[in-house]
């Protein structure tokens, strides 16, 4: 077996892999291998792009500037680290449903719908906007996947979904959100509450 090659074979002449990305082997969990599948198609979507928010999160932290630099550098690198604890989640769970977790950097990039930001500094408004855009993404099919799996039966993965993916991401835009709040820019509905409130007073 020669190791300086840029493609590696195995050493006993057959195929690298033992289980293709988009199969799933049999488990005694008693889940339907076609509910089992669609699971796992959603949990790896779910996946492809929690993992493209947890390195925006890194990117951020490392490349916030202005002000609040600190208190933002700060708050990025603890979101980062809860999406690595979703990522590891959902991971786990595709392997438990007997799929294949995607994995490697150029596979997620092929995979997410998060719009990839550019390699250069943004200012905090921008990183704002993108973090909470992807949050949204992610929410909004993890609300889908999670009703679907219900309906399938499958609720360890609808668990999954809501308890952790659906609650830290909110929470997440509570505290990523507040930062833009009172700029007029956070939401169309903003300007509506001020003036009700100002009619009220
Ligand atoms: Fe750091």
């Amino acid at each position: 077996m020669t190791l300086n090659s840029s493609r590696l074979t195995h050493p006993a002449g057959h195929d690298t892999e033992i289980q293709k990305y988009g199969t799933v082997i049999d488990r005694p969990i008693s889940l339907d291998h076609k509910v089992r599948l669609a699971s796992v198609a959603s949990l790896n979507q779910i996946l492809a792009d929690t993992m493209t928010l947890r390195d925006m999160y890194k990117k951020h932290h490392w490349q916030v500037s202005g002000p609040t630099f600190y208190q933002l550098h700060l708050l990025f690198d603890k979101h980062y680290g809860e999406q690595a604890e979703l990522v590891d989640l959902l991971a786990e769970r595709v392997q438990t449903l007997g799929g294949v977790a995607i994995a490697m950097a150029p596979d997620v990039a092929e995979t997410t719908r998060i719009p990839r930001p550019p390699r250069g500094r943004e200012d905090v408004t921008m990183q704002v906007f993108r973090l909470l855009q992807a949050h949204e993404i992610i929410v909004e099919d993890a609300h889908e996947a999670a009703r679907a799996a219900a309906a399938n039966g499958d609720d360890g993965t609808n668990d999954l979904l809501v308890s952790d993916v659906i609650r830290r991401n909110e929470l997440q835009v509570w505290f990523v959100s507040e930062h833009i709040a009172g700029a007029g820019i956070a939401d169309p509905d903003e300007e509506t509450a001020r003036s009700v409130a100002a009619v009220k007073a």
